[in-house]
């Protein structure tokens, strides 16, 4: 059996080496790591293709050009000293036994298998073949299965191999420095409590609006649709984030647990807790099949059976091609029982925002008076903004923590199974989505009529 914590990983084993989201995102994290002095442990890509590690080299300089802007060539000299490169199938044992003898000396591996989940299986049974296993860390990408019967199949398969905490799934959205802030603001502010619940709180919405299309990723996105894309992992994240009770402790354990209390409160969607809209165009994007009926945004209502949250409703929506690129959280609280001054629209109550992209920062929404004889008021917005220059991107913070085997930031398996429970009678919906025109948010009829009782927010204002 695997390790759990403690020792730190003392090689890196990066599967699907020569992919997109290792140069997108991986070898720029990677870099960063090294120009921290966070990363001195040697990094094994390994990948089909047969490449050089020279060609490897190249392929991260190109990524991390791309991502960062430019290319300290101290601190890529140091990242290129570290690479290795093995080539090969990953269902032929030939693989497994190169890279066993490229392990040679190492006891701690992290494995991390930035690869589909059709390849989970091999790749590990390769790994428990060779002996690979044995004090190793295995760290896997989303989509983390397709449906709970997917997922929990999967489960069984990497726990023949690996034990729970030596299994980190990412979210890369519990990297982010302005995600984690949410949980701080929480707990470590005693103002909030009072009015974090159902007494004070009318609704929650959380946006995560991209302006942009499928990117060319046309095949990846017409098999998994925006709910499984975003809404069943990162903002579901969010939402827990948002609604759990304080931990009871400080260990990740304890946090973990409080997360997923919350998840098992979240109830079964059903199919009229959501709004699917497909953008006008989708169908001609390289990739997509003829006819589909993939939802390329989604609203959805989700409601948590808590003495805290009864009858308070959660609203997330996302899509692709929306008016901007944003993510925010807005929690709307009650208006005043009683206009005692000018009458306060229901819209005008106030409320706490959590900008998390592009900006960052964590606003009030208040009334004051405006200045001048009358008793009457403005909105104004009590705002602090943070500079997030020189934060760690997510990618770099979950797999330093990953090779630290700190679980703190991944999804347990309990959870992982859990948020697929919840989404799964609204996946696969093979009914036709409204179509919206790129540019506005989502199909203008159906969400006339869904949403907050108050409306949706703007994250533009
Ligand atoms: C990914 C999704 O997980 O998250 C993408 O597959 C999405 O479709 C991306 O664009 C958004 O991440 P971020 O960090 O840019 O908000």
């Amino acid at each position: 059996m695997a390790v759990a914590a403690e020792p730190r990983s003392d090689v890196l084993v990066l599967f699907g080496a020569t992919g997109d989201l290792a140069h997108k995102k991986i070898f720029p994290a990677l870099y960063s790591m090294v120009a921290r002095g966070h990363l001195t442990e040697p990094i094994i890509g390994i990948a089909f293709d047969s490449w050089t590690v020279e060609q490897l080299a190249a392929r991260a300089r190109d990524g991390i050009q791309a991502a960062i802007g430019t290319v300290d060539e101290a601190v890529f000299a140091k990242l290129a000293g570290l690479l290795r490169y093995v080539s090969g199938d990953y269902r032929s044992q030939e693989t497994f036994d190169k890279l066993k003898d490229a392990l040679t000396g190492f006891r701690h591996p992290l494995y991390y298998l930035a690869v589909p989940p059709s390849m989970f299986e091999p790749v590990v049974q390769g790994l428990e073949q060779s002996g690979g296993a044995a004090g190793a860390r295995l760290m896997v990408e989303k989509p983390f299965g397709r449906d709970l019967q997917s997922a929990r199949w999967l489960n069984r398969v990497l726990h023949i191999v690996f034990d729970e905490n030596s299994i980190f799934r990412i979210d890369h959205y519990l990297g982010k420095e302005a995600i984690q802030n949410l949980l701080y603001f929480r707990f470590a502010n005693s103002f909030l409590e009072p009015i974090w619940n159902r007494n004070y709180v009318e609704s929650v919405q959380i946006t995560m609006a991209e302006d942009f299309g499928v990117q060319g990723r046309g095949k990846f996105y017409d098999e998994v649709g925006c709910i499984r894309d975003v809404i069943e992992n990162h903002l579901l994240n969010i939402l827990l984030l948002l609604a759990m009770e304080p931990p009871s402790g400080r260990s990740a354990e304890d946090l973990i647990d409080e997360k997923v209390q919350v998840l098992k409160a979240v109830r079964t969607l059903a199919k009229d807790d959501v709004v699917r809209g497909q953008f006008a165009g989708y169908l001609q994007e390289p990739g997509v099949a003829p006819g589909s009926t993939v939802e390329t945004f989604a609203a959805v209502r989700f409601l948590v059976d808590t003495w805290r949250w009864q009858d308070v409703p959660f609203f997330i929506r996302a899509g692709k091609n929306l008016p901007v690129r944003a993510t925010e959280v807005v929690v709307k609280l009650k208006r005043p029982p009683l206009d005692v001054f000018d009458a306060i629209a229901p819209d005008e109550a106030n409320y706490l925002r959590f900008r998390i992209n592009p900006e960052i920062s964590i606003s009030i929404g208040a009334r004051r008076k405006l200045a001048g004889d009358e008793m009457v008021g403005e909105q104004v917005e009590l705002s602090a903004v943070d500079d997030s220059a020189g934060d760690m991107e997510p990618y770099e913070r979950l797999i330093g923590d990953a090779m630290n085997g700190d679980i703190r930031l991944f999804t347990r398996q309990d959870a992982s199974e859990a948020a697929w429970r919840i989404v799964g009678p609204v996946l696969d919906d093979k009914s036709q989505p409204a179509i919206y025109e790129p540019g506005t948010w989502g199909p203008a009829e159906a969400m006339a009529k869904f949403g907050p009782p108050n409306g949706w927010v703007d994250p533009a204002k």
